[in-house]
């Protein structure tokens, strides 16, 4: 099967009451969706490698240690806007989801997170909409990471068209922590009391990981003075 057959059976499937030339309609204003919010994460990974590439050529090392990024795909944008109640519709998901566009910043060091956020806060072009901070508020199960949604300007032949863009920002650490737990939520269908007792040791790596990215952080800092 084809992806523009894969789309319209996805949309197919959670729509059904949609005629077959709705259906189409759908499918095309999806495709626009997706090349307004595709190109708004090349812009924000354009912005991000010109500071790691200054960084490396001011200080001889990349703050960055790679760059993520992902679309929702047609048939998580139409579930997610059924489960919260909402039209299902291209605009609507425009309107209501600003998780569409996502970009996952990966760096070395606590402060280089900070330094990448102030980067994006900073720029002109990009609006800032909310910031989650959970390196100083970690959620309860132990998350860490730093999360921003910036509006993103993009210029097409018919004018400018603003889309979000959700940012996380994480260390090394965090990232493989997240991992882990990301698939603890998806596979924990079997043994309740087992999974009960991953959920608490993942909490205390979450706390030695903490712990070892600030050592890691004070002993680079103490490196460079030397
Ligand atoms: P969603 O509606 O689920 O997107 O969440 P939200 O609007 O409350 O936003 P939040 O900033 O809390 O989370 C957005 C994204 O961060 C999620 O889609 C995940 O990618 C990531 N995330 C948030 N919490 C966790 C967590 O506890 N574990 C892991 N592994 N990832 C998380
Ligand atoms: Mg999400």
């Amino acid at each position: 099967m084809d992806d523009k057959e894969f789309y319209l059976d996805a949309i197919r499937d959670v729509v059904p009451e949609h005629k077959e030339e709705q259906i189409q309609d759908v499918f095309y204003s999806f495709l626009e969706l997706e090349h307004l919010y595709d190109s708004a994460i090349e812009l924000v990974k354009t912005q991000l490698n010109i500071f790691d590439n200054e960084f490396s050529m001011r200080f001889q090392r990349n703050p960055i240690h790679n760059i993520e990024s992902r679309i929702k795909t047609p048939q998580s944008i139409v579930g997610k806007l059924q489960r919260k109640g909402m039209p299902v519709t291209p605009e609507s998901a425009r309107n209501n989801l600003t998780d569409i566009a996502g970009v996952r910043v990966i760096c070395c060091y606590i402060d280089d997170i900070y330094a990448i956020a102030d980067l994006l806060t900073d720029h002109s072009a990009f609006q800032l909409r909310k910031i989650k901070d959970y390196i100083k508020n970690p959620k309860p199960n132990g998350y860490r990471s730093f999360h921003m949604i910036l509006d993103v300007p993009v210029y097409m032949s018919n004018g400018k068209e603003i889309a979000p863009v959700e940012i996380q920002i994480r260390t090394i650490a965090m990232d493989f922590w997240a991992s882990l737990e990301h698939q603890l939520h998806y596979k924990s269908t079997g043994d309740p009391k087992i999974a009960a007792s991953l959920t608490g040791e993942l909490k205390e790596c979450s706390e030695t990981i903490s712990g070892i990215d600030q050592k890691m952080q004070d002993m680079f800092k103490k490196i460079n003075l030397l």
